[in-house]
C-alpha cells in the first residue's frame, strides 16, 4: 500500500456529551475513492470539519503527507492541497459557470506564479478553467449563469471550483444531497471517473448506499463517533454490525 496522504491518529472530538470522533485512527491513500457513511449525526461532517481545519480537534494528530497539520488554519491546509466542498450548494449564482471556476484559478495563479505577466496569466487561467470545465462535463454550459444550472450541474460546478485549488485530497460532503437517484449516479460516476484518471484523491460522504457500494474503493462506516467497519465495499456491505446500525432503514 502506498504512503498515506492523510493520517489521523487518536482523533477525539466532542460537543459536550456528544462524541463525534472517539480515538479515530485512519489513513487515506492516494488514488483510493473512499466513502464515509453512517446514520444522521454519526459525525461525518464534523470529521471533515476537523480534518480540513474548520473545527479544532480535542485530541489527536493529523498528518498530511507526513507533516503534522493538527494546528494549521484552513487556508494553509488548502495551500498544501487539502480541500473540501460543503453539504449545501456553494456557488456564485449570478456569475457564469466559467467565472465561477476562473476566479479561484486566477487566485491560485496570482499566488504562485507572479513571474508571468498579467496577459500570460490570464491566458493560462483561461486554459486551466476550460480544462476543468471539460473534466467536470460543463464545458458546453460555460457561459450560462450558475443559477441556470440544474442542481446536479451546480454540484459538478462545485467540484470544478474545488479542483481549481489543485487539491491532492478533496473531501466532498454529500455531493448528491437533494438529487434524484439518476442525477446521483451521474455525479458519482463522474467523481469515480475523475478518481480513475488520477485528477485527485476523493473522500466523499454519501447516503445512497447502492451508489456507495458500487462506486467506492473503500467504505468507512462511522457510528456515534466510532468506526464500526472499514474495508472494501463487498465486505462492509455484509458486515453484521453495519447492518445492525442501519436496521430499519431501506439502505442495505
Ligand atoms: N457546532 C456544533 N455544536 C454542537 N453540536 C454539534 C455541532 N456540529 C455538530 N454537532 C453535533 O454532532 C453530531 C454529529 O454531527 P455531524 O453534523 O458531524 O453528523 P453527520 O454524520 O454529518 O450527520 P448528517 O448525515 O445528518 O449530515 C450531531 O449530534 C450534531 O448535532
Ligand atoms: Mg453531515
Amino acid at each position: 500500500m502506498s504512503q498515506p496522504l492523510l493520517s489521523v491518529r487518536g482523533l477525539y472530538k466532542a460537543f459536550g456529551k456528544v462524541v463525534t470522533a472517539r480515538d479515530l485512527d485512519i489513513d487515506f491513500h492516494p488514488g483510493q475513492l473512499t466513502s464515509i457513511i453512517g446514520p444522521n449525526g454519526a459525525g461525518k461532517s464534523t470529521l471533515i470539519n476537523v480534518l480540513t481545519g474548520a473545527l479544532p480537534a480535542d485530541q489527536g494528530r493529523i498528518l498530511f503527507q507526513g507533516r503534522d497539520i493538527t494546528g494549521l488554519p484552513v487556508h494553509q491546509r488548502v495551500q498544501m492541497g487539502l480541500c473540501r466542498s460543503f453539504q449545501v450548494v456553494n456557488v456564485f449564482p449570478g456569475l457564469s459557470v466559467f467565472h465561477n471556476v476562473q476566479i479561484p484559478v486566477l487566485a491560485l495563479a496570482g499566488r504562485g506564479r507572479r513571474v508571468l505577466g498579467s496577459l500570460a496569466r490570464e491566458q493560462e487561467a483561461r486554459r486551466e478553467t476550460e480544462r476543468i470545465l471539460e473534466m467536470v462535463g460543463l464545458a458546453d454550459k460555460a457561459s450560462q449563469p450558475a443559477s441556470a444550472l440544474s442542481h446536479g450541474d451546480q454540484r459538478l460546478l462545485e467540484v470544478g471550483i474545488a479542483l481549481a485549488a489543485r487539491p491532492r485530497l478533496l473531501f466532498l460532503d454529500e455531493p448528491t444531497a437533494g438529487m434524484n437517484p439518476v442525477e446521483r449516479r451521474e455525479i458519482l460516476a463522474g467523481i469515480q471517473r475523475l478518481s480513475r484518471q488520477g485528477v485527485t484523491t476523493f473522500v466523499i460522504v454519501e447516503h445512497d448506499m447502492d451508489i456507495v457500494f458500487s462506486l467506492s474503493d473503500r467504505v468507512i462506516v462511522l457510528h456515534r463517533g466510532d468506526i464500526i467497519c472499514d474495508g472494501e465495499p463487498s465486505a462492509v456491505q455484509c458486515d453484521p454490525q453495519v447492518r445492525e446500525c442501519y436496521l430499519g432503514e431501506e439502505v442495505l
